[in-house]
């Protein structure tokens, strides 16, 4: 029988404190501070997707970059399939930075314009040490079809494509390192509510076919609702609930969550994912 692999937890965080300071004021200089994460914990097993949902500043992008280790926390430990992110060595530390990916909201912003897509896919096996020369272009050649481009794109550049188009080549980028964690930042955000749909099938089909765990952050609770297994409701740096999507769609407990709920436009979105 198959191994059950969504039992299997992938990530955890326990009690992370995030603050920023600011200065602020010409003549009296003025410091401020933002608690942006405030004592935040959870999980994500195999092959979830756990969604982190909460308006404009809670501290959602603050959290993927803690989680990606581009921001150092003032408090709190991560673990990684069991292990103390604190006590990796220098090989682990690169291995787990191949292990977790991210999409980015801004698929204009996000790849640089004077590369070809192929060079752009390239970059990441490169870095990573993965393959030669041929069987790196071969995961090119197979990962832009996955995404549903055409081989011939690895040789166009990023401003010959669509913003769907561009957000495919970002996710075939995060993909191609065969990571097991995929942190998605407002994937589909910035584009058109008709592409929206498009690319939350594919990162859907995606994780079913690669097994794939995704931390999937976005504000617009119709979104997370057709993408999430669980949900976590973030609110000023706190989080102020946290279940699966049953119980969060069907009994909000925290006042903030049903202002949410209430706050969704017509209440369907129109997608549907088996
Ligand atoms: N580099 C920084 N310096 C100072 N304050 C920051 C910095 N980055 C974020 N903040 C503040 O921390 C809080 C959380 O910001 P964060 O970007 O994590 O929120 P968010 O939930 O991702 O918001 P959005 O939905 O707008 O992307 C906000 O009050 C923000 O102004
Ligand atoms: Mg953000």
């Amino acid at each position: 029988m198959a191994k059950n692999i969504k039992n299997e937890m992938l990530l955890e965080a326990k009690g992370l404190y995030k603050t920023y300071t600011q200065t602020s004021g010409f003549f009296v200089r003025r410091q401020s501070t933002i608690k942006a994460l405030n004592n935040v914990s959870l999980s994500i097993k195999k092959g979830e997707t756990l969604a982190i949902v909460g308006e404009s500043g809670s501290g959602k992008s603050t959290l993927a970059r803690c989680l990606l280790q581009l921001l150092s926390l003032d408090q709190g430990e991560l673990f990684f399939k069991g292990k103390n992110l604190k006590t990796l060595n220098v090989k682990d530390k690169k291995d787990l930075k191949r292990h977790i990916q991210m999409v980015f909201q801004d698929p204009y912003a996000s790849l640089n314009p004077r590369m070809k897509i192929g060079e752009i896919l390239e970059e990441g096996l490169l870095i990573h040490g993965l393959g030669d020369k041929r069987s790196r272009d071969k995961k090119i050649r197979d990962m832009i079809k996955k995404v549903g481009l055409e081989v011939a794109d690895v040789n166009k550049y990023p401003h010959q494509f669509s913003g769907g188009q561009r957000q495919r080549i970002g996710i075939a980028r995060a993909l191609i390192v065969d990571p097991e964690l995929v942190i998605c930042d407002e994937p589909v955000s910035a584009l058109d509510v008709s592409i929206q749909a498009q690319i939350l099938l594919l990162l859907k089909e995606l994780q079913k076919e690669l097994g794939l765990s995704y931390l999937f952050i976005s504000h617009d609770l119709r979104v997370v609702r057709h993408m999430a297994d669980h949900i976590v409701v973030m609110h000023q740096g706190k989080i102020v609930e946290q279940g699966s999507v049953k119980s969060i769609y069907e009994k909000p407990k925290a006042h903030y969550t049903r202002e949410l709920l209430n706050a969704i436009p017509g209440k369907h979105f129109n997608f549907k994912v088996s």
